[in-house]
């Protein structure tokens, strides 16, 4: 006998699946909210701020020299060492160093002592101490660039709520740590966002690259806009470089309620226990750290109702968090009909008796799930390729659920599609050592500028 999904099962994720209908609205809402982040007069009451970068040439491939870049994102912390050859050939050294959690809701004070310990380790180990290197730091957290080594945190975003970083300029903060320790000779000379490292890094050898994507514990997109529309940028209308990349945040979209329409009440609680409820709607939807959590919820709100794994009791499963974003990608890799990752992790919460429907069921719960994070980034990624205007574009991506997941690629292809004008072409490619060699190229760029090495103008 084959199994089908349970009806209440259907009925609790229906509205996970989105409908073309309301794909369009996202659409047309997203664009009216980024046209008011960019223009100035409106941008203080933009939800999605569209922040300048001060990234206004993208990579010839012709960069050279050594830099160092330290990537703070989500659960990792890099330092890595970046080579630039000609030609866009490079070596990449890297060390991820174990982030502690307690950093995370510690002070501002601790966290940057942290990283500069380990970016100290890292140069005795090369030999860098005193070379006096030039440092790109991505920092991916919603930040207000006043030059391209300068920018004031604004808000904290997934589950970091460090104390006595909001309103700093981070930089500052990096660099004094770095002085603090009186053994290092590093300089920080740029900063950027891990979607800007990701553009930058693929842009090095794809020269149609215009968007840069994250898909991963959160979520965020930057592109290349005309200078003349980057208003907050000062001298926007005299700049001689034509370009600037913009990073959107496009997380916050939403938390002005535009986006309530395709929330559900899982989404409501899930951000309740968040350290920044009200804050980051979009992103709560779409990120790897919010897929798990709502798959939690759901089984846990089927399970009292006796729906599903019947008779079952599981530990581990009323923890908050418990149900890891990595599952849902197991769980969708096995093939239909086979129930390998499935299994494991329901061993792992400690669900022994279970039927094939159940399996069925949470498979089905975890592909709404999926459903809605692909479809809703493909509602952003419509967004910034109608606002350039342009018939073929290559974004580059990066991310763990994006990396991960069997079929995010898919579904989000396959919606991007339906979305866009017909005739537009669009590429995704998987971006390599983003945050690493994104931050070199972005030091690069400051640190020769006027020289030799200086960016070639986006075409
Ligand atoms: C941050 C962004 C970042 C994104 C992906 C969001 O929470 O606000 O700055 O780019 O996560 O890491």
């Amino acid at each position: 006998m084959t199994s089908s999904i349970h009806p209440e099962i259907e009925a609790a994720v229906k509205s996970f699946f989105l409908e073309e209908e309301k794909l369009a609205q996202v659409v047309e809402r997203m664009t009216k909210e980024l046209k008011m982040g960019l223009a100035k007069e409106t941008h203080p009451r933009a939800a999605i701020k569209c922040f300048v970068t001060y990234v206004q040439d993208l990579p010839t491939g012709k960069e050279r020299g050594k830099f160092l870049a330290l990537d703070l994102g989500g659960s990792s912390f890099r330092v890595v060492l970046v080579t630039l050859h000609s030609e866009s050939s490079y070596d990449i050294e890297s060390k991820s160093f174990v982030f502690p959690s307690l950093l995370m809701s510690g002070t501002g004070i601790e966290l940057f002592d942290y990283m500069a310990e380990c970016l100290a380790q890292f140069c005795q180990q090369f030999g860098l101490e005193h070379e006096g290197l030039p440092l790109g730091f991505t920092f991916s957290f919603p930040c207000r660039q006043q030059g391209l080594s300068k920018g004031v945190l604004v808000a904290w975003t997934k589950g970091f709520h460090v104390e006595g970083v909001v309103g700093h300029n981070v930089v500052e903060m990096l660099q004094d740590a770095i002085l603090r320790r009186g053994d290092l000779n590093v300089n920080v000379v740029a900063l950027i966002n891990d979607t800007v490292g990701t553009l930058l890094s693929t842009a090095y050898f794809n020269r149609n690259c215009r968007i840069g994507l994250i898909l991963g514990t959160g979520t965020n997109a930057c592109y290349v806009e005309k200078t003349v529309n980057a208003e907050c940028f000062e001298g926007y209308q005299t700049s001689t470089r034509p370009y600037m990349v913009i990073n959107t945040e496009w997380g916050a979209f939403g938390d002005n309620g535009v986006l309530e329409f395709v929330r559900t009440n899982y989404d409501r609680v899930v951000d309740k226990v968040t350290p920044n409820p009200g804050k980051q709607t979009f992103e709560k939807c779409i990120g790897g750290m919010y897929m798990g959590e709502l798959v939690r919820l759901i089984l846990m709100d089927l399970m009292a109702k006796d729906v599903i794994f019947r008779g079952e009791h599981s530990e581990k499963l009323q923890q908050r968090w418990s149900f890891d974003t990595s599952y849902i990608s197991e769980i969708e890799s096995d093939a239909p009909g086979e129930y390998r990752n499935c299994n494991k992790v329901l061993h792992y919460l400690g669900i022994m008796g279970n039927q094939e429907s159940d399996r069925l069921g949470l498979r089905y719960i975890c592909e709404a799930i999926t459903s809605r994070s692909a479809k809703l980034c493909a509602c952003g990624l419509v967004t910034l390729i109608n606002k350039m205007n342009m018939n073929e574009v290559a974004i580059a991506v990066d991310g763990s659920v994006y990396r991960y997941h069997p079929k995010y690629h898919d579904v989000l292809e396959k919606y991007m599609k339906k979305l866009l004008k017909p005739g537009a072409k669009f590429e995704l490619v998987v971006a390599e050592d983003g945050s690493g060699r994104g931050a070199a190229l972005a030091a690069a760029a400051t640190y020769r500028r006027g020289t030799e090495y200086k960016f070639s103008i986006i075409k």
